[in-house]
Formats: C-alpha cells, sequence, structure tokens
C-alpha cells in the first residue's frame, strides 16, 4: 500500500530553490535511504513529511501518521551514542506505520551498528532512513531517494548498486566530454592552418615578378578567399562540438599544514598509573600511554567503555597525566549546543582563527564552507554544517594537539576525505576517537585499544612505516628542502624513506 507521495515539491530558502522533487512514492515494507551532500535539505525533507514545515510548493500525500526521530538532540548526561539508541529503541517500540531516522548510526559502537541495522531490518512499516553510514545504508536501504544538484530522484536499488552506477556514469559522463573537448581542439587547429594557409597565398611568392604578382591576383584572392570560408566552416563546428557542459566534480582539497607551536621533549603525551572510574563504573585501572611527537593514535573500544573520559582526563590535566609544557590542545567534542546560535559563521570562525583571513576562507573551502555561508546564522546551519564549523574552528586555532572525539559523525563523503587529508598532512599530534573503520584506517599511525581497563596497542608488533605516513613525510622533506641549515644526510634518509613507501605500495 502506498503509504507516502510526493511529486515535484519545491522548497525555497530566502527566494533561493534549496531543492526540488521528482515524483517520489513509497510502500509498507519499504526502506528508503535518503542520502546527499551536507545541506542538501535532507532533514528539511524529513520535516515536510511530518509537515512540521508547511513552506513549500507541489503535491506531499501521507496515508498514515509519521513518527520522526530527529538528527540532533541534547544528550542529558548520556553518551551521544547511548542517547541516538535511546531514542531509536523508544520509537521503534510505538511501532509506527511510517518512521523516519535521521542519522541514527552517529556515535555507535560496532556492536550497537549491527544491532541497529539488524532491527531496522525487521522493521515491517515504512522506513525513511537519513544517513551518511555506507555500511548502515548497504544493509538496510532498499530502494534510495538521492539528492543530487538540488533535485531528489528515486532509485530502485541498494546503495552499492547505486554507488557502482553513479561511478559509471560519472566516467562516461567526463569521457564523452573529453572526447568532444579533443574534438574541438582539432576542428579549431585545421580552422588556424587554413587561415594561416589563406594569407600566405593571399601574399604571394617573395620570388614572383611583378608581372607575375599582378597576372595572378584574382586567382590568389579567390583561393584565399575559399580557404577562408573553409576556416570558418571549421571554426563553426568546433563551437557546435561541445554538446555537455563540463560535469561537475567535486574538489578534493590538499591543505598544507599551519604553523604550529613547537613541540620539545620526547613524548607529548604520557600516562602513567591512571584510574578511571564513572559514578560506580570502573574504566581504567592503572592504565598507561604515551604519544610521541607527530603521532596520530586512534583510540578505540566499546561504548561507554572510557574514551571520551580519559579525553576529558587529559584535558582536565588529572594527576596521572602529563602533557608536554608546549602542548596547546585543539578539543572536538561534538555537542552542538556548545555553538551560539545568533552568531554568524564568519564571527565563530574570526574569533578562533590564528591564521589570516586568506587561509581561513582557504580551509574554510576545502570543507564546503564557502563565502555563501559566511554571514548564515548558526543556528540555521544543517547538522553536517556545525560540525564543520566546530571542527574548523578547531583546526585554525593554532593547537599542536588535537584531542578529537568522534569528528566524523554527519559528515558528508568530501567533508570526510577533505577532513582526513588534513589531519594526514597535520605536523602536529592527534588523539581520536572515531567509529568510521576507513577513516581510522586513513588517518592513524597506530591504534589503542581500550579493553579490560587497560590501554593497548594490539599491533605492537607491526613493522614498517604505514603508507598513510607519506604525506606527513613529504612535509616534513618539502620543509627540509627549503631550509639552508638542514642536514643534508638528513634529508637523503628521508627522500629514501619516501621512495620505499611507495615502492611497496606501488
Ligand atoms: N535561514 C536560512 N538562510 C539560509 N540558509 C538556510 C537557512 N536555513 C537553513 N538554511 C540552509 O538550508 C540547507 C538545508 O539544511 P538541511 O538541514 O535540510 O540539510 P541536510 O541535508 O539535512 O544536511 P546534513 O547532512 O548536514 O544534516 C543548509 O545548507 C542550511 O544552511
Ligand atoms: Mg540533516
Amino acid at each position: 500500500m502506498t503509504q507516502l507521495y510526493l511529486n515535484h515539491i519545491t522548497k525555497l530558502i530566502a527566494g533561493q530553490p534549496l531543492f526540488t522533487t521528482d515524483q517520489l512514492t513509497a510502500q509498507t515494507g519499504d526502506r528508503v535511504g535518503i542520502v546527499g551532500a551536507n545541506g542538501a535539505g535532507k532533514t528539511t525533507l524529513a520535516k515536510i513529511i511530518t509537515g512540521t514545515d508547511r513552506d513549500f510548493t507541489g503535491q506531499r500525500q501521507l496515508n498514515a501518521p509519521v513518527v520522526r526521530v530527529p538528527q540532533i538532540a541534547p544528550t542529558q548526561g548520556q553518551s551521544g551514542g547511548q542517547s541516538m539508541l535511546a531514542r531509536v529503541r523508544q520509537a521503534l517500540a510505538q511501532r509506527p506505520e511510517i518512521l523516519i531516522l535521521d542519522e541514527p548510526s552517529a556515535n555507535l559502537d560496532d556492536r550497537h551498528q549491527a544491532w541497529l541495522s539488524q532491527a531496522l531490518g525487521h522493521f515491517d512499516g515504512l522506513l525513511l532512513l537519513i544517513s551518511h553510514d555506507r555500511d548502515l545504508l548497504q544493509r538496510v536501504a532498499t530502494k534510495l531517494w538521492v539528492v543530487d544538484q538540488g533535485c531528489f530522484t528515486q532509485y530502485n536499488g541498494t546503495f552499492a548498486a547505486y554507488q557502482t552506477a553513479k561511478q559509471q556514469r560519472d566516467a562516461n559522463e567526463m569521457t564523452q566530454y573529453q572526447n568532444q573537448q579533443n574534438d574541438r581542439r582539432k576542428l579549431q587547429l585545421a580552422a588556424q592552418k587554413k587561415r594561416e594557409k589563406a594569407h600566405r597565398v593571399r601574399k604571394g611568392n617573395r620570388k614572383m615578378s611583378a608581372a607575375e604578382r599582378s597576372n595572378s591576383r584574382t586567382l590568389r584572392e579567390q583561393n584565399a578567399g575559399r580557404l577562408e570560408r573553409n576556416a570558418h566552416d571549421l571554426a563553426e563546428r568546433a563551437a557546435q562540438q561541445v554538446t555537455t557542459t563540463k560535469p561537475h566534480t567535486t574538489a578534493g582539497i590538499k591543505l598544507v599544514a599551519t604553523d604550529l607551536p613547537p613541540v620539545t621533549g620526547k613524548y607529548l603525551v604520557n600516562v602513567t598509573d591512571l584510574t578511571l572510574k564513572r559514578g560506580k563504573h570502573q574504566l581504567l585501572t592503572r592504565a598507561s600511554l604515551r604519544i610521541r611527537p607527530g603521532e596520530r593514535v586512534a583510540l578505540t573500544g566499546p561504548n561507554g567503555s572510557g574514551k571520551s573520559t580519559l579525553l576529558d582526563a587529559l584535558l582536565a590535566h588529572h594527576a596521572q597525566t602529563h602533557l608536554a609544557a608546549s602542548a596547546r590542545i585543539g578539543y572536538f567534542y561534538q555537542d552542538m549546543t556548545a555553538l551560539p546560535a545568533d552568531q554568524t559563521v564568519w564571527q565563530v570562525m574570526s574569533r578562533a582563527t590564528t591564521l589570516d583571513a586568506d587561509r581561513t576562507r582557504q580551509v574554510m573551502g576545502a570543507f564546503g564552507l564557502d563565502a555563501k555561508f559566511y554571514d548564515r546564522l548558526v543556528g540555521d546551519l544543517s547538522g553536517g554544517e556545525q560540525v564543520k564549523l566546530q571542527l574548523l574552528s578547531i583546526l585554525v586555532s593554532a593547537s599542536n594537539l588535537l584531542l578529537l572525539d568522534e569528528p566524523t559523525n554527519y559528515l558528508d563523503l568530501p567533508a570526510l576525505q577533505a577532513l582526513a587529508d588534513y589531519l594526514v598532512g597535520y605536523p602536529g599530534t592527534v588523539l581520536f576517537v572515531a567509529h568510521d573503520q576507513t577513516f581510522r584506517q586513513q588517518v592513524a599511525t597506530r591504534t589503542v585499544q581500550l579493553t579490560d581497563h587497560q590501554l593497548v596497542d594490539p599491533q605492537r608488533t607491526a613493522q614498517g612505516v604505514p603508507a598513510s605516513d607519506l604525506p606527513r613525510l613529504r612535509f616534513e622533506y618539502d620543509r627540509l628542502m627549503l631550509d639552508p641549515t638542514a642536514d643534508t644526510a638528513k634529508i637523503r634518509a628521508l627522500r629514501e624513506k619516501i621512495a620505499v613507501i611507495q615502492r611497496e605500495n606501488g
């Protein structure tokens, strides 16, 4: 039975179109994945469906009551993951005919993620699942509503099938575009040659006598004219050649690391015999952890095992933790309520930044917050945009030790990649918690697991330098090359190290 029908919905914000929709329909038993970039309008569409947002044009038909679990809610002392789980459980228990979940897997550990995808797989109403989580989408969604360049369209297939189809389509468009560009260049070149020839014919041969020149003038003029008409035709054809516009590509931006306060000492972080409790829960028992400057450590462990509490202890300079005197902490904790809702994006950034305005804009742009966001109020931002802003305000501050607690939630793929690139190129030290495994593998030089109240390194025996270190080494190499006092042996060693990694990784 058709439960939901949307037809050519158009949503304007401040007079500008945010999105339109094709005909979208969903039946009982459908599990619709709603996917698209941060700020594309997914949460707004959900509000239109529930009737919270009535400011739109087009047809909306709803045949059953809806329950919506929103993206962001106050956490009331629970961890982010626990709070989301509680809200999802509560919603499922109501057995709604239509259920909308907005980013339900944020902050969940592997075990709870598995629970979630199973629970959703058994849901027998109509499920609308807004998510950036590739694994969850693949496991749960039976079809998709994809918002791309301002339009929601329906795709009948799984997320993986959609991705393959999209890659194929993008590649085809790019090939077609490039072929057309090549043809156009060839035609332009041919036209140019004809024009040059016409010019030579008109001028005549230098060795001609005055009489010959005068006799052949009409003929030469005729030939030149013909060549010029040919050239004109070719140029016309060249102009008609390009029928497709340049395919839209999302820019992958490489960031250069900024000047950071220098670090002295062998360890930046030194934790010894740390015991932590929360209420009656024992979290750590005489645990130890040492982090060297330049390391990027992923902290893993189940929900509620104490990862955030450990970061808090470092931040609070707990007696059993020691930070190098030169350490300047940049701390990210996903608490949306920490941002001032009534300030503009640019106000927040200019208060936080230690970079000049140009660099600040550049870093913001890499994460998709470009000029059109500067005057926007924080309270109007989408979930992902708020995360970006909070992250950016930390990345542009002069810190050499980043403590990042779940920075990947709500981020779309380009932003996730921009963050990974930034961290891999970052010359400071990072201790981070992220449930996204791909992200961890990309960024971490080392993993520390919180198990049995201890901090253990499961890959203690791992040898060699991971490929993810390459950008950092290249950065160091470039820096030394520019430094006239740098030790040449050191430069050579670094160059060899880079070559080895490149060889090992093809
Ligand atoms: N008053 C406003 N003026 C300008 N832009 C606005 C205003 N209110 C909302 N927006 C913008 O509308 C867009 C839609 O937001 P929405 O929350 O629907 O996105 P989303 O797809 O859910 O994104 P996310 O994946 O980050 O959750 C955002 O870019 C937001 O900044
Ligand atoms: Mg949203």
